[in-house]
């Protein structure tokens, strides 16, 4: 099968790219040198959905070491580094999927490609393979999968599929939640806001919607930065949460909407911000997501109800409304991989290093999971745990 991808050519950009990478990712390295005798992944086909970025790409090196006979890969919406995928296909061991400016159908159509090669192990993200399996009645169970987001799970939870095969969720464990999610993302979505606007923060008047793990991080980092920050959240709980950590809080999200600078939606939910919000958006606007993949904002939606769009360029467009102009960074894909580089290398050494144990778990197929939903067992948590606290 082969790869599709932006430019072959740039393969040698990519491996350049990733040294520095494969310098700071100490847990990864070590697994990969253990998988080395252990073969964890011996002779299976493993199907990934990631982001396509240098941190994936070492990852994916560590899987192969680990014995995978094959590893079929699929970009997500907004975040590949054609760099990374060109260095990538070029292995024969790996076929990647994945393009800088690749739509939901394109997304869907690699999936089902990937199905086709009835992979033994699903690595998934944002449940991409999970549900792509069970769209249609299969003719083999992979031993199992990882579904690494808080999006992925909800989207399984809604999908009412009765799921073939044991799924751990990543995002359901407290190692990534207290610090992936509470602090890899906060740092990152400023840094990505940064990137793609190069605005001061001091003074800035910074909304954030949703304030569970990643938003409460990501408020907290824009603060820190010197902005002036709001929170909405629909469960009053955490909007209260958010009051005593020092944030002007509404339960009235027009009335936050109205007096932002910037919005940025972290929920994981869809439809967050919607055509009846325009209203409410001040002159100079700028629209971003942290969640996964560009929902949280109706992008389709406004564009239509606008008087005009105007492609800006880097990543960035101008919706007319009238005599407002809004700005829309990066089609509403996660801000931080769209425009940056991600999460900080630590926190996805970390995060990986969850999803390639729990990987080798299920390919072993000694761990007494269930079919179905379930978190990380316990003990993996804490393995991982102590082999990065020695880095
Ligand atoms: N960009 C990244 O690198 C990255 C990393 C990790 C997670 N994520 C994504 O970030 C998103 C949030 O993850 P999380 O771990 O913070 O989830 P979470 O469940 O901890 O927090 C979500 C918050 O949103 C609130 N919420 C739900 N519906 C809402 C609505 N309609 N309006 C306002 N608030 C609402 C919830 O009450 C909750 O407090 C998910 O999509 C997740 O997949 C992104």
């Amino acid at each position: 099968m082969i790869s599709i991808i932006d430019n072959p050519s740039l393969a040698e950009a990519g491996r350049q790219r990733m040294n520095w990478f494969v310098e700071q990712m100490p847990l990864i390295a070590s697994l990969k040198e253990s998988y080395r005798t252990e073969l964890p992944f011996r002779g299976l086909k493993v199907a990934i959905c990631l982001h396509v970025e240098p941190k994936t790409a070492f990852w994916i090196e560590a899987i192969l070491a680990g014995g995978a006979e094959h590893v079929y890969l699929v970009g997500c919406l907004g975040t590949t580094k054609p760099d990374t995928a060109a260095f990538l296909a070029s292995n024969p061991k790996i076929t990647v999927f994945a393009k800088e400016k690749d739509a939901m159908e394109d997304h869907q159509r690699y999936l089902e490609m990937v199905m086709e090669e009835k992979p033994d192990l699903l690595l998934d993200n944002g449940a991409s393979l999970i549900l792509a399996y069970h769209k249609k009645k299969r003719d083999w169970i992979p031993l199992g999968a990882n579904e690494e987001t808080r999006t992925g799970r909800l989207l399984i939870d809604s999908s009412g599929y009765d799921i073939a095969f044991p799924v751990v969720v990543i995002d359901d464990s407290p190692l990534k939640k207290l610090l992936e999610n509470a602090v890899g993302v906060g740092q990152s979505v400023v840094d990505g806001f940064m990137r793609a606007t190069s605005l001061l923060l001091g003074g800035k008047r910074i909304l954030v919607i949703g304030y569970g793990w990643c938003g409460s991080g990501i408020a907290g980092k824009f603060r820190a930065m010197g902005a002036h920050t709001s929170v909405y959240d629909i469960d009053p709980v955490y909007l209260l949460k958010a009051k005593v950590d020092g944030h002007h809080v509404s339960e009235n999200l027009n009335e936050l909407i109205a007096r932002a600078d910037a919005i940025v939606t972290s929920t994981g939910r869809f439809h967050i911000i919607t055509t009846e919000h325009i209203p409410y958006f001040s002159d100079g606007l700028i629209l971003s997501n942290a969640g996964h993949f560009g929902f949280e904002i109706d992008v389709d939606e406004l564009r239509a109800a606008a008087s005009r769009v105007d492609v800006i360029g880097c990543g960035k467009e101008t919706l007319w409304f009238g005599s407002r102009k809004v700005f829309l960074l990066e089609n509403a894909n996660p801000l931080n991989l769209a425009a940056g580089d991600g999460n900080p290398i630590a926190i996805m050494d970390l995060g990986l290093g969850l999803q390639a144990s729990c990987g080798a778990l299920l390919a072993s197929g000694r761990h007494g999971l269930h079919k179905g939903v379930q978190p990380i067992p316990v003990e993996i948590d804490r393995a991982v745990s102590r082999r990065m606290l020695r880095f």
